[in-house]
């Protein structure tokens, strides 16, 4: 048995991703990744994230030291020099920034026709830099399809490398949507192109384009998603993304671990963003938030009418289509108000601007994202929807049930997981699930709640079952060593099974 295996030695771990809170957020994967890493080196281990030092993070805002080290990572023909800047996470968890100019001294984080050759710099960088500080790590974990192509190195040009022979692989999915295809150019940049060719197992791109994702899925150690649900969805072509069939042949690798929240950052009882602290002992004190809410939002400001919010991106994926279907007409059958903030399709924004024209005092809309009105957002509505054509984890629905907004979701991926239907019977349940992706199942899902919300006690009832449910990273953190456990036991069983050519 190796060293890494013995289950009470620490490990150490380098978590590489393209976005970490608080420093970036386009989407969830930055809280996982900002959260995760505190949580895993309180259990003991020495864990490491590295990201990209995009030109919008400020050095001196954010307290980077640039380390002397430099390194050079081999593009191609070209050799491009990197440096490596060091801040700290919660916990004193180190974080390493990879520098240089030419790839990340932009506006923007993605969406550059050179993304491919921006995150293999990025992923390339890390390593080198590490090399450079003499910090070996026995497992790297990667987030997404920026950071797929590192498995593939590992088991490649670094296969031999006496620095990472033994170096482990973790590749997360956080969603199958985005997924980074580019042309067969980009093997070259990333030093793989006289090994195999793996085709992208997506028969519609004909096969001759590599497939970031479909990488990381065949070379990592171990895969995993994001919830257990999520994980079983996407072995079938419904959520595959037509990648069920490779995800299928490592079906034995692929494990399924839930999210956690940052349940210190989110708190209705200390967050400083909300009218009005409170806790499920004290929920009575959450009815300010809500009329706050209403005021700042310019809605009819009643305790009465019940109030429904969204946060999220606009787009089908999140369910858009659903709600465009049904909003209307439950605004003129249900005595509902509604609440979004959030930006996508140039078309649901004029949707929902045109609705907010038509409903002064009832709709409300904001077309921007920004934390403080997410929290007064989370700590003012009634009911939190999530009719999602598939997720992942999502991380809406457990903050929404931590500040006392039910969650109404749609059943599927982590949203199952974590939300639990409301059964009038037993008196049970945390929030109310529908199944099929359909208008009219949604529609019923919020008559039930509205009509659930008539009787206050219920409710409070199911708000307080909803905040008592505890959503910790601690759980998950300890899944994730294991994780990394196993991922290094079958590197070392693939070492000793390999033949030894010369
Ligand atoms: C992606 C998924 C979302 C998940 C998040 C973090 O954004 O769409 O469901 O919560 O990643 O893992």
């Amino acid at each position: 048995m190796s060293e890494t295996n013995n289950a009470s030695q620490p490990l150490k771990i380098l978590l590489l991703a393209a976005e970490v809170v608080p420093f970036v957020k386009t989407g969830g994967l930055a809280d996982v990744t900002g959260s995760l890493p505190p949580a895993v080196r309180a259990l003991g281990h020495d864990i490491r994230v590295a990201m990209p030092r995009y030109g919008r993070i400020d050095p001196r805002r954010f307290n980077l030291t640039l380390l002397p080290e430099t390194f050079v990572v081999p593009m191609d023909n070209r050799m491009e020099p990197g440096q490596l800047r060091e801040s700290r996470l919660a916990h004193d968890v180190p974080i390493y920034f990879v520098e240089n100019a030419r790839y990340f001294d932009r506006e923007g984080l993605y969406m550059y026709p050179d993304d491919a050759e921006r995150f293999i710099f990025f992923c390339r960088g890390a390593l080198e830099g590490v090399r450079q500080l003499g910090w070996q790590p026995d497992v790297i974990h990667c987030h997404d399809w920026q950071t797929a192509l590192v498995p593939n190195w590992l088991k490649t040009i670094y296969a031999r490398d006496p620095f990472f022979a033994r170096t482990a692989s973790v590749y997360t999915i956080h969603s199958l949507a985005f997924r980074g295809i580019f042309g067969r150019r980009v093997l070259e940049i990333a030093g793989i192109a006289e090994y195999e060719f793996t085709a992208s197992p997506d028969g519609a791109r004909d096969g001759q384009v590599v497939d970031f994702m479909a990488r990381g899925i065949t070379y990592a150690d171990v895969i995993n998603t994001v919830s257990p649900t999520y994980a079983r969805e996407i072995l079938t072509p419904e959520f595959g993304e037509k990648l069920d069939g490779l995800l299928r042949q490592r079906q034995d690798r692929l494990f399924g671990i839930l999210n956690g929240l940052d349940v210190e950052a989110y708190n209705p009882a200390t967050d400083p963003h909300i009218a009005r602290h409170y806790t499920a002992e004290t929920l009575e004190q959450r009815a300010e938030n809500k009329a706050a809410l209403q005021r700042y939002a310019g809605l009819e400001v009643t305790p009465d009418a019940p109030l429904l919010g969204a946060i999220s991106r606009l787009t089908d994926d999140k369910g858009f289509d659903l709600i465009q279907a049904s909003l209307e007409p439950m605004l003129q059958h249900l005595p509902i108000q509604f609440v979004l903030m959030g930006t996508g399709e140039e078309r649901y924004h004029r949707l929902f601007l045109g609705l907010a024209q038509r409903y002064p005092g009832r709709v409300a809309v904001f077309l921007t994202f920004n934390t403080p009105l997410a929290r007064r957002i989370y700590a003012g509505t009634d009911i939190f929807l999530m009719p999602s054509r598939f997720e992942p984890c999502g991380l809406g629905q457990m903050i929404a049930m931590r500040y006392g907004s039910v969650p109404l979701v749609r059943a599927v991926g982590g949203l199952v997981d974590t939300v639990h239907d409301y059964n009038p019977a037993t008196q049970t349940g945390t929030g109310f699930l529908f199944r099929a992706y359909d208008a009219w199942a949604f529609y019923a899902a919020v008559v039930r709640a509205v009509e659930t919300y008539r009787y206050a006690d219920v409710w409070r009832k199911l708000q307080q079952r909803g905040m008592q449910q505890d959503f910790s990273w601690q759980a998950s953190a300890r899944a994730y060593v294991d994780l990394y456990r196993l991922a290094c036991a079958l590197r070392t069983q693939a070492e000793t099974m390999a033949p030894h050519t010369p």
